[in-house]
């Protein structure tokens, strides 16, 4: 019988209606749940379920196979391109000899480094860089997938507020699928300690080696010629102090401790995105913490769904951004909402979260980035998204934030009644009261910023040359331990 065009047109109105109401009952929306399951590798799928996926992608981790050496403990292989799947170990034998793995962990940092040894350090860090060991394997397994999430901690030397952030992170709802990376300026066994205890999820250490710490008698530490900040450039120039011809754009020399962060920011991105061997291929999406932070429990939950909102609602958005600095966080309200906005860096520099196509941006603009005149590296990125990057870098940043921040004693400011354990027990109070609105099953739009965006300033402190090269060697090249 042949369908009348009114019939028809009736079923395809249906249909529309049909799909219509899915959608807003979210039924086609992803959730948490709906994750790839290709790439979740966990304890208790132990190897049954592992392997039929590990086939899939090209018989990933199957030991032994095709002549391959078996991975050792703490030993990652790259695998198929889109995906790494290193099962953790259920059986019995290996959970029980899983203490006794505290016998090597104990030579994997030197204890017995002098820490005020240049030569002795620059060879630990370069070692432990090359070796790249991944903690905790045997108990997680590890799985990077593009629905993955590499979190990076930026840390200098503040044992107190990392224990704070590695506690809050010990919470995290699926803490264990993410691989953590801890990168380091300071050696120090107390910082090492920490971490090494992590027993939550797979870890990783790396060294920024271009520390102040071992280069503490020269650059890019304090050398003993470098001109006194302050130093007017003609009594510079008289009495021949290192680089008297490269003040900043205010007239002031270089301070090392204040340069530092930039270098290692710039360092630890591209360790992270082109040194890590497993991670070459890798691209889902890593964020950015330090280690003044303090996560709210449902950070993961909230990112995953974060991503699928960018997918929907904002496909040009490049970056996802969990914390935000308002003084009123209002859960009840806002805890499902985000906003759409561009880079700025004042408001978006907590908990940014990317890929590397980004990465590959800033990269492209790695001149700007190494000779732009602020130490700063994020009002150095905001200059590269009004300049240099294409479009201008848009994200999308959760209205209630799930980062806060503890380090108001921080690196500027002077410790005035600052005190982060009583800032925690706040934070956990907020979050506890507003537990209901926590895990948001749905994350909207709440709007665009308005904010006139504006190219900034430049703050000065980065005006030595000196600088402007070691950034675009980091750039280049982060393994390697030399100088030129
Ligand atoms: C581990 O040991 C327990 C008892 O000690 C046993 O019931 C279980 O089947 C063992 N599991 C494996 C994978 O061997
Ligand atoms: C673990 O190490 C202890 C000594 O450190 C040893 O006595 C014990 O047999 C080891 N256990 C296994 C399962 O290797
Ligand atoms: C390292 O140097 C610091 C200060 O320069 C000093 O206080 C400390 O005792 C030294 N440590 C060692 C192990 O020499
Ligand atoms: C990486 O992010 C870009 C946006 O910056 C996006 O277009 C791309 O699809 C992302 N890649 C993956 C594998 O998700
Ligand atoms: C990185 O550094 C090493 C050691 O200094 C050097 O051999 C290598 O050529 C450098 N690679 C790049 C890309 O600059």
């Amino acid at each position: 019988m042949r369908m009348s065009l009114r019939r028809g047109l009736r079923l395809v109105l249906a249909f529309i209606m049909v799909v219509f109401v899915m959608l807003n009952l979210h039924v086609l929306y992803n959730t948490p749940e709906s994750e790839t399951t290709a790439v979740v590798v966990d304890k208790r799928d132990s190897n049954a379920a592992v392997f039929p996926l590990a086939q899939a992608w090209g018989n990933v981790g199957k030991q032994g196979d095709d002549g391959q050496v078996p991975l050792q403990d703490g030993q990652v292989r790259t695998t198929a391109k889109l995906s790494l799947i290193i099962p953790s170990k259920a059986s019995n034998q290996t959970s029980s000899g899983l203490k006794n793995s505290t016998v090597p962990k104990k030579t994997r940092y030197n204890r017995y480094i002098n820490v005020n040894d240049s030569e002795a350090l620059k060879l630990e860090v370069t070692r432990i860089n090359s070796e790249q060991h991944v903690h905790n394997l045997d108990r997680f397994g590890l799985s990077l997938g593009s629905d993955s999430l590499v979190l990076v901690i930026q840390t200098h030397n503040r044992p107190e507020h990392l224990r704070m952030l590695l506690d809050s992170m010990r919470k995290v709802k699926d803490i264990n699928n993410v691989l953590l990376i801890v990168s380091h300026d300071v050696y120090s066994h107390q910082l090492n300690d920490l971490v090494e205890a992590v027993d939550f999820c797979p870890v990783m250490q790396i060294f920024f080696p271009f520390s102040q710490q071992i280069y503490s008698k020269e650059f890019p530490g304090e050398h003993p010629n470098d001109c006194p900040r302050n130093t007017k450039k003609a009594e510079a120039l008289r009495i021949k102090c290192n680089n008297a011809e490269h003040p900043d754009k205010y007239g002031h020399y270089r301070e090392a401790k204040y340069c530092q962060a930039k270098h290692h920011w710039i360092w630890k991105l591209q360790h992270v995105f082109e040194e890590i061997h497993f991670l070459k291929d890798y691209e889902g999406n890593i964020m950015l913490l330090e280690d003044d932070y303090f996560l709210s429990e449902d950070i993961l939950f909230s990112t995953h769904m974060l991503k699928g909102l960018k997918e929907r609602d904002c496909p040009d958005c490049r970056m996802l951004v969990l914390g935000n600095y308002d003084k009123n966080q209002n859960y009840a309200i806002n805890g499902a909402k985000a906003e759409r906005t561009f880079w700025i860096s004042s408001k978006h520099n907590m908990g940014m979260t990317f890929n590397r196509s980004l990465w590959l941006e800033i990269k492209r603009c790695a001149k700007e980035f190494c000779s732009f005149d602020d130490y700063n590296w994020d009002w150095t990125l905001q200059h590269l998204s009004m300049k240099c990057i294409p479009e201008k870098v848009r994200l999308l940043v959760m209205k209630a934030s799930r980062i806060f921040h503890l380090g108001e004693c921080g690196m500027h400011k002077k410790a005035k009644n600052c005190d982060p354990q009583a800032k925690v027990q706040e934070i956990e109070t907020k979050l506890a009261q507003n537990y209901k609105h926590l895990y948001p099953n749905m994350v909207t739009v709440a709007g665009d910023s308005r904010i006139k965006l504006r190219d900034p300033k430049p703050n000065g402190g980065w005006g030595d040359i000196r600088d402007h090269n070691m950034c675009l060697q980091n750039f280049r090249n982060a393994s390697s331990a030399h100088m030129r």
